[in-house]
């Protein structure tokens, strides 16, 4: 098996876009079967859900391919979360499209958020693709490809309040083979106002710590040394025990429900050189307990990603976020207090929500001053259909105030990131190795705690190695120094 390399980088500090692009993925030659390309669109959670995809087909004698040209099957696993992400995909599918005309064999399908979205539509008014499957229905794509080899056009939708696809294996897709991603839950209950998540991906529900554990240390066992740990709101992880895993759980001393610090606990206990990161905490549920298991353990890494969203409380509660702006900045004083000023804080931000005001626009920004974000994802309202915020509210602020609103924001991060990576020059910095940094082979990248980029001479260095790195200069977005320990 031969792994590509991929420019897909979700955590990219240069982009203001989360995770808006794609890249497929790892060649196979089992020969055995038909070839499968997919292309990811979206968050973390997509990518996530992709190797999981391949792995139930790759049972079924489905190679991947990175080469769209040699695929029989070709999946878009889409996101809805912004109209411009859905565009997106239907361009994509529309190109796709112009190739079926010369292989008419070739399967289209639809897979993820927008597939759950838009159901039928895209198989009946648009006549896009054969195939749409939603999130929690991939086990049942071998018996669709079935379907429409049979000259049907199939769909399942279904969304389900226990899968959590615990038991399978994923297929490590652009896998650099250093880092790879863990789901610990799926689905969302919060309902904020503005989010299309609660449609798409369903009821919140959380996996089996004992089957995350596994796969924790099957990952390592193979070389990876990270894992991040995804949900949309990791801190609601909740897991009662099982008759088939209380005995599992009282031998690590846990008798009642397991919670979020405690798995994280567990997962950083598989070994000190796997490095632990997990997304998104919510501002109304990181606990103090969670914060004090980061700071008790050294692989647990020092970065918190909590996106505020607004900075003004009259939003905020319009929003349904569930919190203040006074409650999230105690929450950023207790993460101070008990991590350090040297624990990394990131954000998401929404510029132009319905009735926001100059007044309320200036809190984001006077909020944006007092945290000093490291990094944020920055986006200007876009308004989803079905959502409490398109049923209740008016979408009434103009493209050219969200727009005019949304770069004063991204101005801001981006002098608040210089400043913050400029604190960085001087000091020494335990990086884990991923691979060749993007520009030259002369040099590689890896990670420091914060998930600061860091850029560094070859040497006799390795992906994978933990080295220590003096940074001597930076960019807006890169970190650029020397390695200074152990010498190469
Ligand atoms: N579960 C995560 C966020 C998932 S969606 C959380 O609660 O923080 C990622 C980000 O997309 C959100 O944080 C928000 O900033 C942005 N987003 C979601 N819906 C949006 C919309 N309708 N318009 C613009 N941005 C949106
Ligand atoms: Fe969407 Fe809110 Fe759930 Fe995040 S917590 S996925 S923003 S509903
Ligand atoms: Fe998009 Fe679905 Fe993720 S809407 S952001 S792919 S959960």
């Amino acid at each position: 098996m031969e792994n590509l390399v991929t420019d897909l980088n979700i955590l990219d500090q240069n982009t203001t876009e989360a995770c808006e692009t794609v890249k497929t993925t790892t060649d196979q030659h089992t020969g055995k079967g038909r070839k499968l390309y997919i292309e990811s669109y979206g968050c973390q959670m997509n990518y996530s859900d992709s190797e999981i995809v391949a792995s139930i087909l790759n049972k079924e004698g489905f190679d991947t391919t990175s080469d769209i040209e040699k695929a029989d099957v070709v999946f878009l696993n889409t996101c809805s979360i912004r109209e411009k992400a859905e565009q997106t995909v239907r361009h994509r599918l529309m190109h796709i499209n112009g190739l079926k005309k010369h292989r008419p064999e070739l399967l289209v399908g639809v897979l993820g958020c927008m597939a759950e979205r838009l159901k039928t539509k895209l198989l009946e008014e648009e006549k896009l693709v054969d195939l749409v499957a939603g999130p929690d229905a991939y086990r049942d794509l071998p018996k669709l490809i079935s379907q429409v080899d049979e000259g049907d056009r199939a769909i399942n939708t279904f969304l389900s309040r226990d899968e959590t696809y615990a038991d399978i294996t994923p297929v490590r897709l652009n896998s650099n083979g250093v880092t790879a991603f863990i789901s610990i839950m799926r689905g969302c209950d919060n309902m904020c106002t503005f989010c299309v998540v609660p449609f798409t991906r369903g009821r919140e529900r959380s996996r089996d710590p004992e089957s995350i554990i596994a796969e924790a240390q099957n990952l390592f066992d193979r070389g990876f040394r990270e894992v991040t740990l995804l949900g949309q709101n990791v801190d609601s992880y909740k897991w009662s025990p099982e008759e088939n895993n209380k005995a599992w759980l009282e031998k690590k001393g846990i008798t009642n429900t397991v919670t979020f610090a405690n798995l994280l606990e567990m997962v950083a206990q598989v070994s000190p050189k796997l490095r632990i990161r997990f997304s998104t905490s919510h501002p109304k549920d990181i606990t103090d307990e969670v914060l004090h298991t980061m700071a008790s353990y050294e692989n647990i890494c020092k970065n918190i990603h909590l996106p505020v969203q607004s900075g003004s409380s009259r939003i905020l509660e319009m929003m349904n976020r569930g919190y203040t702006r006074e409650w999230y900045l105690g929450r950023v004083g207790r993460i101070k207090e008990i991590l350090g000023n040297e624990c990394g804080i990131t954000s998401d931000m929404i510029a132009g929500f319905c009735s926001e005001t100059e007044e309320d626009h200036q809190e984001t920004l006077s909020l944006m001053d007092t945290v000093q974000y490291d990094f944020s994802y920055m986006f200007y309202y876009s308004e989803r259909p079905g959502t409490l915020a398109e049923k209740k509210f008016k979408d009434d602020i103009d493209l050219s105030i969200k727009t005019r609103r949304l770069d004063e924001i991204i101005k801001k991060q981006r002098e608040h990131s210089l400043q913050s990576n400029l604190r960085d020059v001087g000091k020494v910095h335990t990086v884990l190795i991923e691979g060749f940094s993007k520009k030259s082979v002369n040099d590689l990248q890896g990670r420091n705690t914060t998930n600061k980029v860091i850029v560094f001479p070859k040497g006799n260095h390795k992906k994978g190695d933990y080295v220590q790195v003096l940074v001597t200069e930076c960019t807006g977005g890169t970190l650029i120094g020397k390695v200074v320990s152990p010498e190469a």
